[in-house]
Formats: structure tokens, C-alpha cells, sequence
């Protein structure tokens, strides 16, 4: 901006405290419109019975924003010019005021009939440039060529320096504002909530209108209880949200959480929450800016998958189990007749009359402990019978394989299948779910039982055997010695449905390979190099 010390080397007193007024009347006003009114009013004020008008750059034309002055006619004139077309788009084109003292002689001029009917002698249009930029042409006409002398001449292009800037900062804050709005109005089409808070109290300070539709709170609710947010999250969700959004703001970092909400009516949102950490303005603190998205139906979705996958892997472990009921009847069987016929004995010893403590100690100690094995293999089906997860535990795969092949001692004997057990001795425990890792043992077990019925009863040998991998992961492989898998056939076993068998549902292999994957783990199989197939999985150590 010109400082008023220079100017006043060329203006007098008045002139300068009228240039002052004009623009402190311009700088005043926020609003483009007003600015734009203003200063083709100030214009007029300049020079007796004169008409103004405005021109703001748009694109590479110049549009008339403003004018003011008494009209005399109702004639049309344009409205919009070219650069460098008539004087005022030749002002714009050399950036420098172009002086017309005698409008009717000078054919530059394109407007020449509306002058005339305007009775307008003479014309000054002088550039609007601000920052080195061109905003506009400021046009000022007088019905006498005197009144518009080199005084009012001065007066109109020093004005215009400071009407160029009023300008260019209005339309900047018009753009500004536009922008505000057209994101605030994008804010609201969002169908999602859009919070902004304070980092460190949560205090909400900014939130749209479509979390009044999407939670049926009113926003003033939002704004005004200082713990909105962490009083309408659920219970159960609250701890652990609050704790995860303190751990991230503190650090700075932006994060996504998914927890439910209570709404208005009583319903349970499920949300996935966006939050961005934004960096303190100068001498405020910082805010977080969140866009809460209702994710209620996906979730239901997930938790109805879940628990269908669950049902089905209950159910097929409940099938498998019944296919070995023959075997399990038997083992429980074992210690039952060795139950009854230890306590026979005792009582024969008891008709004989003769006591011999010893002995007698020795049978009961038996049938005590026969009647712990029936037990164990009960708990054992009970807890494979048991529907949903068990907790993950640090857990010995050698245990877990013990226990299945205690299971399954029955079944593989009445199949004439020989066992050959290599457990390694102090493996590094895995972290998992004890029964899920049993049902996938038992499936590889029962599965090699199946692919070793053709042969010769003699021929049948099952091998199970835990070692560690290079990398410190468990490793199970279970090895048989029946027909094998088709070669091309090797990754169609784990797809589910596939199945070679009349009964077979050929679900068993693709919840082994679930079931093994939620462990961290990988389950593979292939072909013995001269007989029947390896199955093997891996499982990490546990942390
Ligand atoms: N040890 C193996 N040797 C040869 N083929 C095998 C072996 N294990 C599995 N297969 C093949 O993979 C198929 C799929 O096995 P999977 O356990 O998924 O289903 P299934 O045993 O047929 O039925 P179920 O769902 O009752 O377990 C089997 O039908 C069989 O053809
Ligand atoms: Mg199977």
C-alpha cells in the first residue's frame, strides 16, 4: 500500500483527508459486494456529476461488478470486455490510466453511443493492480471535460492503489468463504460423523449436522456436556477406546478405532473411527479431527460369519467324533472291565477269608487308577464336545498330541494300524486353543487312517513326530503309509467339499488350514517319496 507520507508529497491537505476517508471506507467492509459499491462510490465523490463503473478481471475478460452515478438513458452497453478491447480493456492490456478528455473524437472508445446519450464528455480508466497483479479497471466519466483535470486525475489512480488491494483481499476472503462453506456443506452430505476436539479433554468443539440423524443427540448435546463422547460410548467399549486415543494423541499420531456407541433410542452402534491429530495453532493447544463411520451392519455380518464358522467347526468335530464312537465306546471300555474285574478279585479274596492286605491295596490302588483313565478320556471328549473358542494358553504340542493319539488308540489298533510316535523332548510352548489344535491332529489322524484301509493290514504305520523348524516354529508331521494324494491334486484336498469319500463331508482339511492360520501357523501336505502322503504344520513359539 502507498504510505500516506508520499502521497501527501503530491496531494494537498484535503485532497489527502478525503483519499484517507475513501479508503478507509473501502477496507472497512468484509464483504466483497459492499468493497466493490464503495469504491465506485468513492469514484463518484472524486469529480462533480460524473459515473463510475467497475471492472474485475475474470479469466481473461472483464466483467462490470459496480457502477454508480446518475443515468440519464435506458440504453444498453456492454458488460463485458476483452483485454486490450475499447480504452478501458487497453488500460487493463498496458496497465497504466488512459485519459479520454473528448470521448465523441476518440474511436478507441467503444461505448461512444452511450456516452453521448449519457452526455458523458470525458473519461479516465485507470488500472486496478495489486501485488504487481491485475484485478480490475476503475472507470471514472464527467459530463465536463474540466471536471475531470489533472487533479482528479491523481486523486482517482492514487485511490485506485488502495482500492486494487481492498479488492483482491476480498475476493480472496470470498473464495476463503466459499470454500468454508462448500466443506462444511461436504461435512454435511458425509454419511458419517465429523467431530473436531480438544486433544487433551476431548471437549468436542466442532461437530455436523449428520450426527444428529446418524445418534439422534442434538448437537448442542455434543457441544455442551464435556464428556459427550466418552459418556456415549459403550461400557463395555469405553476403557480400552479411551486409553488407545490418549496412548496416539499423546504421541501425535493419527489412529482408527472401532467401538460401539449408545444412541439416543437406545440402539448399539457399532463405529470405525478415524481420528487425525492436528498440530497445535500458534498459542492454542492441539485438536483432534474424527470421522466416525456406522460400520453396525458389517459388524453383524462378521459376527454371524464367525459364528457359523465356529457352529461349523464344532459340527464337524462332532462328526468326526462320531465316526470314532465304535473306538471310543472301547476306550472307555478298557478301564470299566478292568474295573469290574479288580473288583471281582477283591471279592474273592474277601469269600477266601484270608486277607492279604497287600494284595488288597495293590487292587484298589488299580481300580482307582482305571477309574482316573475312564475319567480322562471323558474330559477329553467333553472338552471336544464343548461348543465355541476355548482361551489361546501357553500350550506343549507334545501334550496335545499324546492326548489325540490317546483318543484315537482304539480306533487305530481296531484298524490294525501300527503307531510310531517321535515326540522331540523341550520343544518351546506354542500360544493357542488346546481343543482347536486337537480337532486338527485328530482330522490328519482319522484322515490317515482312511488312506490306509486298502492295504495290507500288515503295511499300516502311522508316524507322528514333533520337531523345530530352522526359524523356531513347531513342527508336526503326521506320515502314513497309504495310496497318497493325486500329484495334481495336492492343494484341491484343502478346498472345501473336496472329498474322495462316500461319507466324507470334505470340510476337515480347510478348517485344519483355518484353524492353523489363526494360529499364526502353516498347514501343508506331500507325497512320500515311496509310499503314501506327510501332512505337517507349523506353529510359532509362543512370545
Ligand atoms: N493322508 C491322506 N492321504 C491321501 N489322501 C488324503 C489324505 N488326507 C486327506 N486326503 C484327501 O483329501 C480329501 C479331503 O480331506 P478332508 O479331511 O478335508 O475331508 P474328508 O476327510 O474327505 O471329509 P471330512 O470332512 O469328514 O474330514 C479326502 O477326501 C482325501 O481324498
Ligand atoms: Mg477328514
Amino acid at each position: 500500500m502507498p504510505s500516506s507520507a508520499h502521497l501527501g508529497s503530491r496531494l494537498d491537505g484535503s485532497r489527502l483527508d478525503l483519499l484517507l476517508r475513501l479508503v478507509e471506507s473501502i477496507t472497512a467492509s468484509p464483504d466483497l459486494d459492499h468493497v466493490l459499491d464503495r469504491v465506485v462510490q468513492s469514484a463518484v465523490s472524486l469529480a462533480d456529476d460524473s459515473h463510475s463503473s467497475l471492472w474485475i478481471l475474470q479469466g481473461s475478460r472483464l466483467v462490470k461488478r459496480a457502477e454508480a452515478g446518475r443515468h440519464l438513458s435506458a440504453i444498453p452497453r456492454r458488460t463485458e470486455l476483452d483485454i486490450g478491447e475499447g480504452v478501458i480493456g487497453r488500460a487493463a492490456l498496458q496497465q497504466q490510466t488512459l485519459v479520454v478528455p473528448d470521448v465523441q473524437a476518440d474511436v478507441r472508445h467503444v461505448c461512444r453511443e452511450y456516452y453521448r446519450a449519457e452526455k458523458l464528455v470525458a473519461s479516465a480508466a485507470t488500472p486496478l493492480v495489486s501485488h504487481g497483479r491485475l484485478v480490475g479497471v476503475l472507470v471514472l466519466a464527467t459530463r465536463s471535460a474540466d471536471a475531470l483535470g489533472d487533479g482528479e486525475i491523481e486523486m482517482l489512480t492514487a485511490f485506485a492503489g488502495h482500492a486494487a488491494i481492498a479488492i483482491e483481499s476480498g475476493v480472496a476472503r470470498a473464495q476463503a468463504q466459499r470454500s468454508a462453506e462448500s466443506f462444511r456443506d461436504l461435512v454435511d452430505t458425509l454419511d458419517a460423523i465429523v467431530i473436531e476436539a480438544d486433544a487433551e479433554t476431548f471437549q468436542i468443539t466442532f461437530v455436523n449436522h449428520r450426527a444428529e440423524a446418524i445418534l439422534g443427540y442434538p448437537r448442542h448435546a455434543w457441544l455442551t456436556d464435556p464428556n459427550f463422547l466418552v459418556n456415549h460410548m459403550h461400557p463395555d467399549d469405553r476403557d480400552r477406546a479411551v486409553a488407545h486415543r490418549m496412548a496416539a494423541t499423546a504421541k501425535g499420531r493419527d489412529h482408527v478405532m472401532e467401538y460401539r456407541m449408545l444412541a439416543a433410542d437406545g440402539r448399539v452402534l457399532w463405529v470405525h473411527d478415524l481420528v487425525r491429530v492436528l498440530p497445535a495453532e500458534a498459542g492454542g493447544r492441539r485438536q483432534l479431527r474424527s470421522v466416525i463411520v456406522d460400520i453396525t451392519a458389517r459388524k453383524q455380518a462378521e459376527l454371524e460369519l464367525q459364528e457359523q464358522r465356529q457352529l461349523l467347526t464344532h459340527l464337524t468335530r462332532v462328526a468326526t467324533l462320531g465316526e470314532l464312537s465304535g473306538a471310543l465306546a472301547h476306550e472307555l471300555n478298557q478301564p470299566l472291565t478292568s474295573i469290574l474285574s479288580n473288583a471281582q478279585a477283591a471279592l474273592r479274596l474277601l469269600e477266601r477269608g484270608t486277607i492279604d492286605l497287600a494284595e488288597f491295596r495293590d487292587i484298589l490302588r488299580d481300580i482307582a487308577d482305571e477309574d482316573r483313565r475312564a475319567g480322562e478320556v471323558i474330559r477329553r471328549l467333553r472338552a471336544l464336545l464343548r461348543r465355541g473358542e476355548t482361551p489361546r494358553q501357553p500350550l506343549d504340542v507334545n501334550d496335545v498330541a499324546s492326548d489325540v493319539l490317546r483318543l484315537t488308540h482304539s480306533e487305530l489298533i481296531g484298524h490294525g494300524v501300527a503307531v510310531s510316535v517321535q515326540l522331540a523332548p523341550g520343544l518351546p510352548k506354542v500360544r493357542g486353543d488346546r481343543v482347536a489344535l486337537q480337532q486338527v491332529l485328530l482330522n490328519l489322524v482319522v484322515n490317515a487312517c482312511d488312506a490306509m484301509r486298502q492295504d495290507q493290514p500288515l503295511g499300516r504305520e502311522l508316524t507322528v513326530a514333533t520337531t523345530q523348524d530352522g526359524d523356531g516354529a513347531v513342527r508336526v508331521a503326521i506320515v502314513d503309509r497309504g495310496a497318497g494324494i493325486a500329484a495334481e491334486g495336492i492343494e484341491r484336498v484343502f478346498e472345501p467339499f473336496f472329498t474322495t469319500k462316500e461319507h466324507g463331508l470334505g470340510l476337515g482339511l480347510a478348517i485344519c488350514r483355518s484353524i492353523v492360520a489363526a494360529h499364526g501357523g502353516r498347514l501343508g501336505a506331500a507325497n512320500n517319496a515311496d509310499r503314501g502322503a506327510t501332512f505337517w504344520f507349523t506353529l510359532p513359539p509362543a512370545p
